[in-house]
């Protein structure tokens, strides 16, 4: 299992290749920490706005460790798994009590934070610590798994030991913050998911999927979750003076911090004639009073949401009602957000 030359190749495709990003050219380990978590579960394109936004807005730990949560909510808003932006937020006043705002860049102490796993701590410790931790993150499986034939499923602890096994032996002794990142951008630029590009790549004379025409089928994919439908109904109260009660979240559930309006969720869509019993505990609400009814359908990595915001008038109110203008300066989940301006 051992293809001639891979690391000096693959570090040479990367200096002639490699994006152009923002972070590149940094080995701070705070800005390269801020990368990495927001690129977790996320494109790069879609990674990149929220990047330069939080950067600009906290430039440094110690500005992080002082922000304000919903202030954070919102520049993290729409971008989802909001619960890395409220370990983010632990982590830096951990930082900045313990280490006195001097951040971590050893493997072993970057662990320790909350929201930092063996992917992180291994991205942040190779890039600034040259210290030759391989990261597997979803490119490096796909990457590996096509090249070695490794045919343990996707993101199982067994493929991520076996190509930790095989990249301890291949990572660049000198450069491995650069070997980790040329792995993530060659995986994701040339050994695509769908748009393989065989016929560019260096080492598809090496590699065995190549050979064997199972590019399509490696890695081997996992064996479908299910997808669980939820009903979330929002109870949108527009007082006389134009005010609206909003809800911190704070159950273990999504959206986890971010703000809605009083729910009741059921175990189906509700009728206009059920509302009376579905909706008894918002005692404000009056079937009468409604106005009108929107839907959305939303749908997570396992969630299928069906959402119905039930608007009407009411003269209740209370310490939690706020300015119907004033409700897009509150972090809300994407499909609470884009629904403010029906409210209006
Ligand atoms: N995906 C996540 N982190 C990355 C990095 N540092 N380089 C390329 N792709 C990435």
């Amino acid at each position: 299992m051992s293809i001639k030359n891979f690391t000096k190749k693959l570090l040479v495709w990367y200096d002639l290749n490699k994006r152009d990003l923002p972070w590149r050219n940094s080995i701070n380990p705070y800005i390269i920490w801020v990368s990495e978590i927001i690129l977790q579960q996320t494109r790069i394109e879609q990674g990149l706005p929220y990047f330069k936004k939080f950067i600009n807005k906290y430039p440094n730990v110690f500005e992080l460790s002082r922000a304000n949560l919903d202030e954070l909510m919102n520049i993290w808003q729409g971008l989802g798994y909001y619960s890395r932006a409220t370990n983010m937020h632990k982590a830096s006043k951990i930082i900045v009590q313990e280490f006195s705002g001097d951040f971590p860049v050893s493997y072993e102490s970057l662990v320790k934070l909350p929201g930092i796993g063996d992917y992180t701590a291994s991205a942040i410790s190779s890039i600034c610590n040259n210290e030759c931790k391989i990261v597997v993150d979803g490119n490096v499986m796909r990457l590996f798994s096509r090249l070695f034939d490794l045919r343990k499923e996707v993101n199982s602890i067994g493929l991520k030991n076996q190509i930790k096994f095989i990249g301890d032996k291949l990572i660049s002794k000198s450069k491995p913050g650069d070997f980790n990142q040329a792995l993530m951008d060659f995986g994701s630029m040339v050994c695509s998911p769908k748009n393989y590009k065989c016929g560019n790549c260096i080492f598809s004379k090496d590699c065995i999927a190549f050979k064997n025409n199972t590019i399509d089928l490696l890695p081997v994919k996992k064996a479908k979750v299910m997808i669980k439908t939820r009903y979330f109904n929002y109870l949108i109260g527009l007082s006389n003076n134009d005010k609206v009660k909003i809800i911190k979240r704070n159950k273990k559930d999504i959206w986890q911090d971010l703000y809605e309006f009083p729910l009741v969720e059921t175990n189906h869509e509700i009728d206009i004639s059920e509302t009376g019993k579905k909706f008894k505990k918002i005692s404000y609400f009056n079937s009468k009073k409604v106005i009108k009814k929107l839907t959305i359908n939303h749908k997570l990595t396992h969630q299928n949401l069906n959402i119905y915001f039930w608007i009407f008038k009411t003269n209740f109110e209370d310490k939690n009602c706020i300015k119907i203008n004033d409700l897009e300066s509150y972090p809300f989940p994407k499909p609470l957000f884009e629904i403010i301006s029906q409210i209006k």
